[in-house]
C-alpha cells in the first residue's frame, strides 16, 4: 500500500486558542461594527484573515534569530540577505524595507508620477493604493478567464498580452513599468505561468519598458510551474525561481508571506538607476539603507526563510494543505474559484448568497456569517476592498465578490480544514435565509476595508 502524505515537518511549540459562544460573537461583531479587522484576535478561533506574517517559523529561522546583528550600519544580518536574495533572483541590489507596502512607496516614490498608467495582473490593494495615491492609474490587463470562479484552467493569474499590448500601444509615453503580481492573491492565489512571464517580457522589451514582479508568493508560483507547466518537472524550484526573476529588473516583496516571517520585505533589482533613484526614499520612510525598517535578527530569519521555503517539501506541504480544504468544500458543493489556490480558498459569494444584492456586499455577509458560525475569521476580497473609483466615486462592482480564507503557513492542521468546510457548510446549507446584506455607515477614502463601519440592513 502507497504510503499517504504527510507534513515535511514536526511541532515543537504550540499556542493554546480559544473557541467561544455565538451569543458572545454577535456582541463581538457588532462592536466590530461588522468588520472582522475590528476584531480582538482573542475573539477568534481559526484565523484565516491572512497567510501575511502569521506563519511559524522553522527551528533554524529561530536559531538565527539569536544571531542578528543589530549594528545600525553595516550588519553582517544584511549581507547575509543580500547575498540570499542575489543568489536566489540574480538581483544585484537590494532595499530592505518592513514590509512589502514600504517596498512599493519607497520604489513607487521614485518611478510613478502623476498621471502615469501602471499596468499589471489584479494589482494588490496596497500596490493598487500606491500608484492611485500618486494619483497614477492600476490598469488590470489580467485574463478574462480569472473572472469565471468555476473555470479550471492552470494558470489563472496570467496577464493576458493583447489588453497589455494595447495599453502600451495607446498609451507607452505614460508607463513607467509593467508589474506582474506572483501569484496573482486578488484573482484567487493563481499563479502566472513561466510562459506568460516570458510573453509580457517580450512585450516590455518591445515597447523598452522595465517588468516589477510583486513577488510576496513568488515560491509558491514556482510550485505551480514546477507541478504544472510543461518542461519544468525534473527542475528544482529554485532554478525556476531564477527563471523567473531572469525575466524581471526587480521585485518588491512582502516577505512576511513566502519567506516565512512574521515581519518584513525589500526591493531587489538589476537596476543602479531604480537603486540609486529608490535609495534615499528608504533613509526617508524606513530606515538606513542596511535595515530598512527591519532588525538584524528579523533580516537572518528572512534570509533562512527564503531559503527553506524554496525547497519543493515545503512548499508541497503547504499546497497540499490548501487542496485538502478545498476537496471538503467539494463534498459539500460549495463553489469557491476553481482551482484551489496557492495560499487560500477563495469562496465564491456571489454564487451562494443569492438572495443579497450586490449594493449589500454579498462576500462581507458571507465572511460575517462564517464568523457567527464558529469564530472562523476570512476576509472579503470583494466589492468593498475594491474602492470607490477614483473618478466617478462610484462603488466598483465590475470584479469578483469573494470571501477569502486564506491559510497561514505551517499553523493549522487538517483538523482544523475540517473543521472549517463544515462551519461553512452550515452557512451554505442556510443560504436561502439569508436575505440581507450589510450598509456602510463610514468609510477612508482610500483602502477602506480595513476601517469600514457597516451595519446590518434589516427590513
Ligand atoms: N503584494 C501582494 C500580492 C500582497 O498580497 C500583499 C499583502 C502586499 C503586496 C503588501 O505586503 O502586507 O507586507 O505590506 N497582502 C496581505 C494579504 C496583507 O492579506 O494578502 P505587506
Amino acid at each position: 500500500m502507497e504510503l499517504p502524505f504527510a507534513e515535511s515537518w514536526k511541532i515543537k511549540m504550540v499556542e493554546p486558542i480559544r473557541k467561544s459562544t455565538r451569543e458572545e460573537r454577535e456582541q463581538w461583531i457588532k462592536e466590530a461594527n461588522y468588520n472582522v479587522f475590528q476584531l480582538k484576535a482573542e475573539q477568534v478561533y481559526i484565523d484565516l484573515i491572512t497567510d501575511s506574517g502569521t506563519g511559524a517559523m522553522s527551528d533554524r529561522q529561530w536559531a538565527g534569530m539569536m544571531l542578528g546583528d543589530e549594528s545600525y550600519a553595516g550588519a553582517t544580518s544584511f549581507f547575509k540577505l543580500k547575498e540570499m536574495i542575489t543568489k536566489l533572483t540574480g538581483f544585484e541590489y537590494v532595499i530592505p524595507t518592513h514590509q512589502g507596502r514600504a517596498a512599493e512607496n519607497v520604489l513607487f516614490s521614485y518611478l510613478v508620477k502623476e498621471g502615469d498608467i501602471v499596468p499589471g495582473n489584479s494589482h494588490f490593494d496596497t500596490t493598487k493604493g500606491h500608484i492611485e495615491g500618486r494619483h497614477a492609474i492600476a490598469l488590470d490587463c489580467t485574463i478574462d478567464e480569472a473572472k469565471d470562479t468555476q473555470l479550471e484552467i492552470p494558470f489563472k493569474g496570467n496577464v493576458d498580452p493583447k489588453k497589455l499590448e494595447k495599453a502600451l500601444a495607446e498609451h507607452a509615453d505614460k508607463i513607467p513599468f509593467i508589474i506582474v503580481t506572483i501569484t496573482n492573491n486578488t484573482a484567487g492565489g493563481q499563479p502566472v505561468s513561466m510562459q506568460n512571464l516570458r510573453e509580457v517580457r517580450a512585450i516590455a522589451d518591445k515597447y523598452k519598458k522595465p517588468v516589477l514582479f510583486d513577488s510576496a508568493r513568488f515560491a509558491e508560483n514556482a510550485y505551480f510551474i514546477k507541478t504544472r507547466e510543461k518542461g519544468y518537472e525534473n527542475k528544482t524550484i529554485k532554478e525556476i525561481v531564477r527563471e523567473m526573476f531572469d525575466l524581471a529588473d526587480g521585485m518588491t516583496m512582502s516577505a512576511k508571506k513566502d519567506a516565512i516571517v512574521n515581519m518584513g520585505g525589500f526591493i531587489a533589482t538589476r537596476r543602479e538607476d531604480w537603486y540609486e533613484g529608490a535609495k534615499g526614499y528608504c533613509v526617508q520612510f524606513e530606515g538606513y539603507l542596511t535595515y530598512g525598517g527591519m532588525n538584524g535578527r528579523d533580516m537572518n530569519a528572512l534570509a533562512i526563510g527564503l531559503d527553506e521555503n524554496t525547497e519543493f517539501d515545503n512548499l508541497e506541504t503547504r499546497i497540499k494543505q490548501v487542496e485538502y480544504l478545498a476537496k471538503r468544500l467539494d463534498e459539500f458543493g460549495i463553489p469557491y474559484q476553481r482551482p484551489a489556490g496557492g495560499h487560500a480558498i477563495f469562496v465564491d459569494a456571489s454564487k451562494i448568497l443569492t438572495n443579497v444584492p450586490k449594493e449589500e456586499f454579498p462576500a462581507q455577509t458571507l465572511t460575517v456569517e462564517l464568523y457567527l458560525e464558529a469564530g472562523i475569521r476570512g476576509c472579503e476580497i470583494g466589492y468593498i476592498l475594491a474602492d470607490r473609483d477614483p473618478v466617478t466615486r462610484q462603488n466598483r462592482f465590475g470584479g469578483l465578490d469573494l470571501l477569502r480564507l486564506a491559510i497561514p503557513r505551517r499553523v493549522y492542521t487538517n483538523n482544523h480544514m475540517d473543521v472549517i468546510a463544515v462551519a461553512l457548510k452550515n452557512v451554505f446549507d442556510r443560504r436561502e435565509q439569508i436575505n440581507h446584506g450589510v450598509e456602510i455607515v463610514w468609510e477612508a477614502p482610500l483602502m477602506r476595508h480595513f476601517t469600514v463601519k457597516l451595519r446590518p440592513i434589516q427590513k
